[in-house]
């Protein structure tokens, strides 16, 4: 039988991973104890379209923790159950320019300044916490396995940390119940956010999910709606100007696609109506962003011609076909 020779996705992925498999700028999160046992080594890329091909390269099977990539996860899950007039009373769309655990709110509302940053995530699972009460974690978990396309389980070790030494959070979440932007339940609203963050996934599942919101909402494979299509805009929108925190205006100038980035090493980043695309390398950058992951979303979006803006990515057939 002849070899067929490997798609040219595959050989550029390849070749992404053996170039920047040397890097090892940039250091694993050491801020919630456990994560700095994670293997700094890691590396992973995956490539899904969005009708379902996979490409990927490396340590694609690796379990790690989501981190701040579930939260434009459970934004979606927010505005899908109580439209964006009532989520947006408690959270605004505006980039903070800001460290992603900044100990502050917008100075006209009082309200966090987007749900990317820890503020308007623990704000955005308050919400929920409020009309789901201790059913909430579950029905996060059983989403997030929705948009993934498996079921998913978290790290019982990881939320144990962050829950011990998340004092810095559970200060915002106070200031949030001082100001009334979350219920009284601020704790346990907290609770669930410290596990929605340890859910595990590997940089597969990030580019399922990334496949599931450039597909509309729907898993490009199992085809189950998994986010409503209504809302998959305003989350693209908000991963798109504060998903990479205060990197977020450089990373849409560079790479020109919604993004968002987890302190677990995770990068997801979504080509609309094309691709996803999940990396793994837990070496960070200044801005809590992974080095490895931040370079290979860089390559790809200039080997393939990603950027939204880019002269080769066409955009709508809708506005062809009335014109
Ligand atoms: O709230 C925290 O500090 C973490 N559980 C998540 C932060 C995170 O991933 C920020 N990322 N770059």
């Amino acid at each position: 039988m002849p070899e067929t020779a490997p798609h040219e996705v595959q050989t550029l992925i390849d070749d992404l991973y053996t170039k920047h498999l040397a890097t090892d700028r940039g250091a694993v999160a050491t801020y919630i104890p456990e994560l700095s046992k994670v293997d700094p080594g890691a590396f992973g890329i995956s490539v899904v379209t969005a009708d379902g091909r996979v490409f990927e390269a490396g340590d694609c099977d690796r379990p790690f923790t989501i981190q701040s990539v579930s939260k434009p996860l459970t934004f979606g899950m927010a505005m899908d159950e109580f439209g964006a007039d009532k989520v947006l009373q408690h959270v605004g769309v505006e980039p903070s320019g800001d460290a992603f655990n900044a100990i502050e709110l917008h100075g006209g509302t009082n309200r966090p300044f987007n749900p990317m940053i820890n503020s308007g995530a623990i704000t955005v699972t308050a919400l929920l916490h409020a009309r789901y009460g201790n059913r909430t974690f579950e029905h996060v978990l059983d989403t997030f396995g929705a948009v993934a396309g498996r079921p998913l389980t978290f790290d019982e070790a990881v939320y144990e940390s962050e829950r011990r030494t998340g004092h810095r959070n559970r200060a915002i979440a106070h200031l949030l119940l001082n100001f009334g932007v979350v219920h009284a339940e601020a704790e346990a609203a907290l609770d669930v956010y410290f596990k929605q963050c340890s859910i595990l996934v590997t940089c597969r599942d990030l580019a399922m999910m990334a496949a599931t919101l450039a597909n509309m909402g729907r898993h490009p494979i199992t085809g189950r709606h998994a986010l409503s299509t209504r809302y998959v805009k305003d989350v693209l929108s908000i991963m798109f100007t504060c998903g990479m925190y205060d990197y977020s205006g450089q990373w849409a100038y560079r790479v020109g696609v919604p993004a968002k980035s987890g302190v677990g090493g995770g990068v997801m980043a979504v080509v609309n109506r094309q691709l996803g695309i999940g990396t793994y390398s837990p070496r960070l950058d200044r801005f809590g962003n992974s080095v490895r992951g931040t370079e290979v979303c860089i390559d790809l979006a200039g080997r393939l011609g990603l950027h939204v803006f880019d002269c080769v990515n066409v955009g709508s057939s809708f506005l062809d076909a009335i014109l």
